[in-house]
């Protein structure tokens, strides 16, 4: 039996509500990793508890890592940058998880024997080259077919610093990189294009890892000393922002809505889609703002807008709101007038091709949109589109983020949705429906 959600009524007004989002996902899996290499007991608390975070968990057990993960607090205990335990015959199952793919493979760069990491089919489909070439300059060797998983990893003799010129904006590149970059001897240095920052912030503020980050007009230099070991550590996880991000848009776009939603991470690195909102007419407040070992926290406040406006967005923003371009998409339809998007083909490098989602989307809900060069999208928007025919989403690589802004659109828009693949939320917010129904929607 096909497993699928129904929604037929948009969500009915709710007004002064609270609520808390998950673990930020990103930050998660670099807590699981970044413990593993730390000498003593981690713990970490708030950690999200979903499918990325478990494959995450999983793979580093299996490198004779003890984790212990008791409702949201977790405590891994670290055997230093030379503690794992390669055995033969090791599979790491990544699951759905680009990121602890492309993080996991450069913690075992210094493998002894031949690692095997994999993934799920959508994982399988995604590319892996990206890392393979970095990670192969410090004298890894990979094996695989078409740069994709699975793959074999087997760790050289020596490992040699490197100097890497990131161009994708990928934080998962860079991230992998510095990885290897503190099992090596000497100084690894990275130029890249800004990218979300969670491992600089935790490498300088939490583990004291010698680390120099220089900001430059269209590029960042970071110098990174390795192969120093360092200390446990106690991390307290904040809200994740991109699933903060349905929330903000379900409350944008319905009548009469306010909503706060707390202790939510707000690094600059991350929060493109509230700087985009906010040209776009919304009024997205940060609350209670403080810094946590160099990470922003705040409470974010929300209201509804009748009257949002296009944008012709700036490309310098993409990287900071690059999980969010469904959502943005959605909210670009709902406003009078024609937005503009370019540079954005790393959409399509996702869980799923999220550009070609975001354009398949908005055409059933008969909204124009049309692609142009550069990977680009125009979408002319309607203030007053209100839907009613009947909407099927099947997600066939089950894409969280496919799955939840359908969510969003049909309580917003209307119609009468039928939503396949409810259990892919759980890979990033498994809490996403009991919120949703908190706050009143009627789903089935
Ligand atoms: C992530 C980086 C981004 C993002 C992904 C998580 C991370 O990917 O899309 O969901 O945790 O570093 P890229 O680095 O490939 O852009």
């Amino acid at each position: 039996m096909t497993k699928l959600i129904s929604i037929n009524n948009k969500i009915p007004f709710f007004k002064k509500k609270t609520i808390f989002v998950e673990g930020d996902k990103s930050i998660s899996i670099r807590f699981i990793l970044l413990s593993s290499l730390s000498k003593g007991k981690c713990i970490g608390k708030n950690l999200l508890k979903s499918e990325d975070v478990i494959s995450a968990i999983k793979s580093i057990k299996k490198l004779g890592i003890k984790i212990k993960l008791n409702n949201k607090i977790c405590e891994v205990y670290g055997k230093g940058l030379r503690g794992y335990n390669y055995k033969k015959n090791i599979i790491l199952n990544a699951g759905n998880s680009g990121t602890t793919a492309r993080l996991i493979c450069a913690s075992v760069i210094d493998a002894k024997h031949h690692i095997r990491v994999t993934g799920d089919k959508s994982l399988k489909k995604r590319d892996m080259g990206r890392i393979i070439g970095p990670l192969s300059k410090f004298g890894a060797k990979f094996f695989c077919d078409n740069k994709k998983l699975p793959l074999k990893i087997i760790g050289p003799k020596e490992l040699k610093p490197i100097f890497y010129d990131e161009k994708l904006g990928s934080a998962q590149c860079k991230s992998a990189v510095m990885i290897a970059a503190i099992k090596t001897k000497g100084k690894t240095r990275i130029k890249c294009k800004p990218s979300r920052n969670h491992t600089e912030l935790m490498f300088k503020k939490v583990l004291r890892i010698p680390i120099k980050v220089q900001k430059f007009k269209k590029f960042e230099l970071i110098e990174i000393d390795g192969f120093n070991e360092f200390r446990s550590f106690n991390y307290k996880i904040p809200g994740d922002i991109s699933s903060a991000s349905f929330f903000i848009v379900l409350t944008l776009l319905s009548k009469n809505a306010f909503l706060t939603i707390k202790e939510v991470n707000i690094n600059p690195s991350r929060t493109g889609i509230i700087t985009i909102l906010n040209k776009m007419g919304a009024q997205i407040k940060f609350l209670n703002k403080r810094n946590y070992k160099g990470e922003v926290v705040a409470d974010i406040f929300v209201k509804s807008k009748k009257k949002l406006r296009s944008i012709n967005l700036n490309p310098n923003l993409n990287s900071s709101a690059i999980d969010e371009f469904l959502l943005i998409f959605l909210v670009a339809s709902k406003c009078e007038g024609m937005s503009k998007f370019i540079n954005l083909s790393e959409l399509n490098q996702k869980e799923s091709k999220r550009l070609d989602w975001g354009i398949k989307i908005l055409r059933m809900i008969g909204v124009k949109v049309s692609k142009i060069k550069n990977h680009g999208v125009k979408i002319w928007g309607n203030e007053n589109l209100e839907l009613k025919k009947k909407y099927v989403i099947k997600n066939y690589l089950k894409d969280h983020r496919v799955f939840m802004v359908s969510t969003i659109a049909a309580l917003t828009l209307g119609g009468k949705w039928s939503i396949h693949d409810p259990d892919s939320f759980k890979t990033s917010f498994p809490s996403f429906l009991k919120i949703l129904k908190s706050l009143g929607a009627n789903i089935k």
